[in-house]
């Protein structure tokens, strides 16, 4: 199946992407389950721009490289806070109804912003995006959705029946979800938006599917990873028995949420961010969670408390209307009682690197979002910056890709997948066990703070799991659940090789044996 342009992921970047190219071109979207399954629908607080008088683009880029420890580059930097503005018109032209005061946009405000600069939908900001995106995606005549595949791999020179030494890449091998067939979608070009790679965590805010599968694609093709050690955790994640995963968004420390020691432990009651940063709990990301980390070892606790019960009540239900409703539902009255809290993974900062039109090292494939190392982020991503990248590299790319056109060559006849492997494995419960296993000594090994000694053992484990799962994968007709194993698998691989690389602390990165940040800000580039 040919087409013009291919774009793996039907989230905020992937459909930005794709409507940008369907002004000219035909676009094939596919994605792995539903088409509302990526983060881009979880996605709570709002996306980052300059829209207030008193705000500058020099006070969001300052911001964004203090977060960011100064890994940051520059250039994208002042690249996409420079582009942020029309970003957020085009998602008001597509009908997104971003909260309002009076004639303006109602601004909040997250950890690490120095203004209220986060334009909201409520606090279920990505929920209106994906279905404003995908609206107008339906109702092009240029895209075709596909929703329910799950891409395997790209397709590459060594896929084409007579091979050509282009170098290209010419589309992704698709397992459909339903048959359990595997499709050969060929194109000119192919755009990578498979969001983060979060489920490599036993706690992760992100969806199921977060398995970091456009990165190990990439990566297995030939393409440059980078800081794949920035692994942000988000300082607030719900904690219940039951409900693993459900963001507390930072806008609640935003409208003056603090956090505080739970009852019954010594200091009871006491707000401690200030003992950590003078910007308490609106200090970055990173420092956030590492304080709560540290009072829930000193104090042997299981959560710490989120406390915004002294705003009045109907402030608290109409800022937070999807988490007061949840809470409810739960036992727990955000306008009376604090709530129990936890760090939880929450953001993928390294990725694919990218180039600012959204090139990657390999021709014709791009990449936008998530997945990618763009230079953004740096060592921590500031608070609602990511959605914001998602909408300005997935235009990049189109237009790179648009402006280029001419020099896209067709596709050439490729194989189609090997289904030799045609044996059903009877051993499914080795996928599960390998799964929470990888999960598990990534959240004990390489969490918020890291040693080498615990790294080293991580990394003794995925060796021996690789041995597993590639002869698993070697023997057995491919799943969903297999194809995301193996990504995870190399994620892993990649963000421990990339912790026992980096030999000092910065940003999201901390570890014991290298407590201090040296002088020069270096990314860590993997080569395949
Ligand atoms: P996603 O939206 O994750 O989409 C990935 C797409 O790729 C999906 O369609 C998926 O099906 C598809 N896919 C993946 N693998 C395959 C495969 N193998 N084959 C085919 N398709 C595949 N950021 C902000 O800026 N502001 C916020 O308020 C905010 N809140 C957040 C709250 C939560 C709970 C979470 C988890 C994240 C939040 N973020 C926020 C981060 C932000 O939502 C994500 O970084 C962003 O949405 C990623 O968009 P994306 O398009 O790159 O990927
Ligand atoms: C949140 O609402 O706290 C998430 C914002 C983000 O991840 O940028």
């Amino acid at each position: 199946m040919t087409h013009d342009v291919i774009v793996v992921g039907s989230g905020a970047a992937g459909l930005t992407a794709a409507l940008a190219l369907a002004e000219r071109l035909k676009v094939l979207v596919l994605a792995k389950g539903s088409l509302t399954g990526g983060s881009t629908a979880w996605a709570q607080g709002g996306i980052a721009a300059v829209l207030d008088a008193g705000d500058t683009f020099e006070h969001h880029i300052r911001d964004t490289m203090v977060a960011g420890a100064g890994l940051n580059r520059l250039a994208t930097v002042e690249f996409v806070i420079g582009e942020a503005p029309r970003a957020i018109d085009r998602l008001i032209e597509l009908g997104v109804p971003f909260n309002t005061e009076g004639a303006d946009l109602h601004l909040t405000r997250e950890g690490g912003h120095s203004h209220r600069r986060i334009v909201h939908v409520n606090d279920a900001t990505g929920w209106a995006v994906q279905q404003a995106l995908l609206k107008a995606a339906e109702a092009n005549p240029n895209i075709t959705l596909l929703p329910g595949r799950a891409c395997i791999d790209l397709i590459t020179g060594r896929h084409e029946t007579r091979y050509s030494g282009s170098g290209r890449v010419w589309g992704v091998y698709a397992l459909d979800q339903a048959t359990g067939t595997v499709e050969a979608h060929t194109a000119r070009a192919t755009v990578l938006a498979t969001g983060g790679a979060g489920r490599c965590y036993l706690f992760s805010t992100a969806p199921r599917g977060a398995t970091g599968d456009g990165i190990a694609m990439a990566w297995r093709a030939g393409a440059r990873v980078s800081n794949m050690e920035m692994m942000q955790f988000h300082p607030t994640c719900l904690y219940n028995l039951e409900v693993k995963n459900f963001l507390i968004t930072e806008a609640v420390r935003g409208e003056g949420g603090q956090l505080k020691i739970p009852y019954g432990h010594p200091g009871a009651g006491e707000r401690f961010m200030p003992r950590f940063d003078s910007r308490a709990e609106l200090a970055p990301r990173d420092i956030v969670a590492r304080a709560i980390d540290h009072e829930i070892k000193r104090l042997g606790l299981d959560y710490v408390h989120l406390d915004i019960s002294h705003q009045p009540p109907e402030f608290v239900k109409s800022h937070f209307p999807t988490i007061y409703e949840k809470l409810i539902g739960l036992g727990i009255d955000m306008t009376r009682q604090p709530i129990p809290v936890v760090p939880a993974q929450h953001y993928t900062c390294g990725g694919i690197v990218v180039d600012l039109t959204g090139r990657t090292d390999l021709p014709g494939l791009y990449a936008a979002g998530e997945c990618t190392e763009s230079g953004l982020h740096g060592a921590n991503r500031l608070a609602s910056n990511s959605l914001l990248e998602c909408f300005v590299f997935g235009e990049a790319a189109a237009a790179d890709i648009l402006g280029r056109w001419a020099e896209f060559e067709p596709p050439p006849l490729v194989r189609a997948w090997d289904e030799s492997r045609v044996t059903d494995s009877d051993e499914e419960v080795v996928i599960q066990q390998n799964w929470t296993e990888i999960r598990r000594f990534m959240w004990n090994y390489v969490g918020i703070v890291r040693t080498t000694k615990r790294l080293e053992r991580a990394q003794h484990r995925i060796a021996l799991l690789s041995g597993e799962v590639e002869d698993y994968y070697g023997q057995f007709r491919v799943t969903t659940d297999l194809v995301e194993l193996r990504n995870l698998l190399q994620c892993a691989e990649l963000i421990v090789r990339s912790a026992l690389g980096r030999h000092e602390s910065r940003g999201l990165h901390y570890t014991l044996d290298y407590p201090d940040m040296l002088a020069e800000a270096r990314d860590t580039v993997l080569v395949p």
